[in-house]
């Protein structure tokens, strides 16, 4: 391996410890921040996401609010939750697990969020505030990825940044936040033709697919840096499932120059960013400056 390794989990702590102070200087204040997470419906991986979402948030020292639905909540239940959840002080930050069942209208529930507590940034203002390049609550595993970027590479003006993957979770907001960062951007897909031959042209490639160890080292240009956002379980052969991204790791990290691994890359910093958008969220509501926060703390 000649690759760099970008540590998502150790970047991540040092995010989670940096909150963990400013809840505690808030709470000084007599404020603490709150996100509730609505999980409708058994999916076991989005239960699995919810349980650590809450237990992070709770070791930061935020209030964590769960609202579990059964399966055949009805549109009007859950709309009717989130406008007690948008009207209710002590809580800062929504978010409702997608994917959601699919006799729910996804885009109208998550329209129904008060923008401001949008911690997840999949409101229609903060999509629109994000592509407009102003201020906006921004969606978390983008985020993560931006702030992987940023640390290892500086300033990304003038990089070629090519996202695979146009999902309005990741591929989309991804491209947005590299064009505010003055990246050449190419957003790939299913249909792309000749995607190789466009991955090469990258400084950055991130995979946002969902598809196993699609990209191998020919998709590589020598010394790029690979940001590897897929989760996917694959049969290991014992029997057993293993995780894989969308990078297949052990060709790749030959040719790149850094590369996230999975798991311990990307999956940290989406929690740690959602907790960071939960305590933005906070400081609006009650008018406070973070960065006084912080070097207050
Ligand atoms: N499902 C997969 N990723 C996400 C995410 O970032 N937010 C929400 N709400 N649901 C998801």
């Amino acid at each position: 391996m000649t690759a760099k390794l970008l540590d998502g989990k150790a970047f991540a702590k040092g995010v989670s410890a940096e909150i963990t102070k400013s809840v505690a200087s808030l709470k000084q204040q007599g404020i603490t921040p709150g996100l509730a997470v609505v999980l409708v419906g058994e999916d076991a991986a989005s239960e699995v996401y919810v349980r650590n979402k809450g237990l992070q948030t709770k070791a930061c020292g935020m209030n964590s609010f769960e609202h579990k639905l059964p399966a055949q909540t009805s549109e009007a239940d859950l709309l009717a939750l989130i406008g007690r959840l948008n009207a209710d002080a002590s809580v800062h930050g929504i978010l409702v697990q997608l994917p959601l069942p699919s006799h729910l209208n996804a885009d109208l529930v998550i329209n129904t969020i008060d923008p401001a507590k949008d911690v997840d940034g999949f409101h229609i203002s903060n999509v629109g505030l994000l592509g407009t390049g102003q201020r906006a609550l921004v969606p978390c595993t983008p985020l993560g990825c931006l702030m992987l970027l940023r640390d290892h590479l500086g300033s990304l003006a003038g990089l070629n940044a090519v996202v695979v993957g146009r999902s309005n979770i990741v591929g989309k907001p991804l491209a947005q936040l590299l064009l505010n960062d003055s990246c050449t951007v190419t957003i790939a897909h299913s249909r792309t033709r000749d995607l190789p031959s466009i991955c090469r042209g990258a400084d950055i490639l991130i995979a946002a697919v969902g598809r196993p160890e699609l990209i191998t080292a020919d998709y590589i240009k020598p010394g790029a840096t690979v940001i590897d956002v897929g989760i996917n379980r694959v049969p290991a052969g014992d029997g057993k499932t293993r995780l894989v991204g969308d990078v297949d790791f052990a060709s790749v990290s030959k040719v790149a120059g850094a590369i996230t691994p999975v798991p311990g890359g990307v999956g940290p910093m989406t929690i740690a960013c959602l907790l960071a958008n939960t305590l933005t969220a906070c400081c609006h509501a009650h008018n406070l400056s973070e960065s006084a926060l912080s070097s207050a703390s």
